[in-house]
């Protein structure tokens, strides 16, 4: 009998369903996008998602494409050591990237690839299945329906609960949802998308029509803006910080940050969420661009990014802030961003509840 060396307690983590299904996902998960298998290797890794664990983190998100399949490597393996029940656990990976790219046909998401990759992201996690897994990004040259079908076979071999998107475009989900409908077979469950402070029009405005029809709930990714909204970068690019260690991937953002006016912009803005944050709420911009995601209702889980088990166990400390968020707080939030998504128009029809759902 396998030995359960660290017993699972919820802690104060909030848990809520991902979107219209029966599963309990908690409102913080661990990702390990760049870092897990990427900048972060070895014990280092046991380390977060040990702490993660122990503050009440279930859930993990990777994908095949993070780190060469490093990801889905150093997660499985340290999973494994640290003897966790598999059931207390809710893995999700993606699929789309591929580990090898010269392969034509190992990325993408046509039937081959859905099927290759998912068995190979088993082998690597060393897990029989997934709880969900997403289609990484949409792939225009694949027809809707093998797609579909692909990924319910895969849900039928056992090897994942559910599936979702990750990046698709509304359309493109719509589209899903009516080809899995007319075929009698299960559609995609959340949408996995970048969503935060200073990225709001497609998770707010474009999905908004999915939320109220399909009830899709998102795992959003990139919460902070990979660092941005902790304030690190108010004063300059710190050593070993993301945007340092990966300065061709960020050559963008670094650009805007550093020489455009609109970066600069971001950064005042960061200063005044920091002022608003500590001065009326007694806690960091940190945690305050953390619970504002969590109060939005068709947020399912915010994936968080840590390289270090101190900033997993900063960044829970958002869960007592989500309370504090009144509408006086969250419409003073909105004056600083300047940035709230236009309701989809009504056309003099009036929305029936403040979040548009009935
Ligand atoms: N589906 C997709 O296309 C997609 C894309 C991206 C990410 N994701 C998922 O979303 C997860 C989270 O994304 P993300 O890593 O970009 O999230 P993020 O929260 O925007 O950025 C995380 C990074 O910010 C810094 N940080 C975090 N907490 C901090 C704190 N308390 N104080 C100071 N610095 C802090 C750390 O970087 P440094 O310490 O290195 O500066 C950390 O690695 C990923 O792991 C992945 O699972 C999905």
């Amino acid at each position: 009998m396998s030995s359960v060396k660290v017993e699972y307690d919820s802690k104060n983590m909030r848990f809520r369903r991902l979107g219209p299904t029966g599963l309990r996902v908690p409102v913080f998960s661990l990702g390990g996008w760049l870092t897990l298998g990427g900048t972060v290797v070895g014990d280092p890794v046991k380390d977060i998602i040990k702490i993660a664990y122990e503050h009440g983190v279930n859930m993990f998100d990777t994908a095949e494409g993070y780190a060469d399949g490093n990801s889905e490597l150093e997660m499985g393996r340290v999973i494994k050591e640290l003897g966790l029940r598999r059931t207390d656990l809710i893995i999700s990976t993606k699929i789309y990237a591929g580990t090898r790219k010269n392969n034509p046909n190992g990325t993408g998401l046509s039937r081959k690839h859905i099927i290759e990759g998912t068995k190979a992201s088993l082998e690597r996690l060393g897990m029989d299945y997934v709880d969900v897994i997403f289609a990484h990004r949409p792939d225009s040259t694949v027809p809707m329906e093998e797609i579909v079908r692909a990924f319910n076979f895969v849900i039928d071999q056992g090897w994942a609960f559910y599936w979702a998107t990750s990046e698709w475009s509304a359309r493109e989900i719509e589209e899903a949802y009516h080809v899995a409908d007319k075929l009698g077979l299960s559609g995609p469950v959340a949408e996995q998308c970048q969503h935060h402070m200073f990225h709001r029009e497609r998770p707010e405005k474009e999905y908004a029509p999915l939320y109220e029809k399909y009830k899709i709930g998102t795992t959003v990714w990139s919460p902070l803006a990979s660092g941005l909204l902790t304030g690190k970068y108010n004063n300059g690019i710190p050593e070993g910080s993301r945007l340092a260690n990966h300065k061709d991937f960020f050559k963008n953002t670094l650009d805007n940050l550093l020489n455009d006016e609109d970066g600069k912009k971001k950064l005042s803005k960061v200063r005044a969420l920091s002022e608003l944050a500590e001065k009326e709420l007694g806690c960091s911009i940190t945690h305050l661009a953390l619970a504002w995601l969590a109060a939005n209702p068709n947020t399912s889980t915010i994936i968080l990014g840590a390289s270090k088990p101190e900033q997993v166990v900063d960044n829970l400390k958002a869960l007592d802030v989500i309370p504090k968020l009144t509408p006086e707080i969250l419409e003073k939030i909105d004056r600083i961003l300047e940035n709230k998504p236009e309701p989809v128009p009504a056309f003099s029809r009036p929305a029936l509840d403040p979040y548009g759902r009935k």
